[in-house]
């Protein structure tokens, strides 16, 4: 199977590549700039150097690998699925990681997105014969890049079907210390970004960069 990241050069993406790269997975680190992905291949192997990553453009991932994150900032992300959508493989995952966050006056606030939520802007964008789900939206960068510290937290999965949510989960079962919880249909997603907007703002009040979920109860 063959994983790649859009936006794999952010520091989403690169956590990303590391962490889905030390389970097991071997992952094209996709950008606009083929030396830009290079680049951070590069500095992904200095600090991890047995981890199977290599560099990609973005449109490279797209029209070779069967699981593709989508990890741009969320105003790029029309663009690049604008220029990408006719070269992505029938029965491709995409699993959206985009959040439309944007800061006011230093204050953590998501932008309204006409669609209903960034995944839902996202689904309209992809052929049809592409399937969606949408994980690793809550987790920072800062946590998920640093391989040496277990994740101790849960993620949340939706999808358009329960197959897609139930195969996207199974994928990403293979990522130690996490646990993927289903959170159900696309339309989940809105409220995932918001809870990303929140664990972003608990994060500036008390001056942390780790603020996670964990669900008790299940
Ligand atoms: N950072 C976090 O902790 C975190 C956590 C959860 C979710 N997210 C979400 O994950 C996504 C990526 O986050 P990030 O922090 O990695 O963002 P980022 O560093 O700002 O951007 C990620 C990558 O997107 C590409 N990009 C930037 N502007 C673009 C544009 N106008 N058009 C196309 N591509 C563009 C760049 O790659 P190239 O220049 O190499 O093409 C960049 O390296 C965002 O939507 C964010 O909301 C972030």
């Amino acid at each position: 199977m063959h994983v790649g990241i859009i936006g794999g050069t952010g520091h989403e993406g690169r956590a990303l590549a590391a962490r889905l790269a030390s389970a097991g997975f071997d992952v094209l680190v996709g950008s606009r700039a083929i030396d830009r992905a290079q680049a951070t291949v590069a500095e992904l192997h200095a600090a991890h150097p047995v981890l199977l990553l290599r560099a990609a453009t973005n449109r490279d991932v797209v029209s070779s690998c069967d699981v593709v994150f989508l990890s741009v900032a969320f105003a790029g992300a029309g663009e690049i699925l604008d220029a990408h959508a006719s070269s992505f493989r029938a029965g491709t995952l995409v699993i959206d990681v985009t959040v439309p966050l944007a800061f006011r006056d230093g204050v953590p606030t998501l932008l309204e997105v006409a669609e209903g939520s960034a995944a839902a802007f996202v689904r309209a964008r992809l052929p049809r014969e592409v399937r969606l789900a949408a994980a690793f939206k809550t987790i920072p960068a800062s946590i998920l890049g640093r391989l040496d510290s277990p994740l101790e937290c849960d993620e949340f999965v939706c999808g358009e079907s329960p197959e897609i949510v139930a195969e996207t989960i199974a994928l990403l079962s293979r990522v130690p210390t996490l646990r993927l919880v289903d959170a159900g249909g696309l339309e989940a997603a809105a409220t995932l970004e918001r809870m990303t907007a929140l664990a972003v703002a608990i994060n500036k009040r008390y001056r942390k960069r780790s603020a996670r979920f964990r669900v008790v109860g299940i």
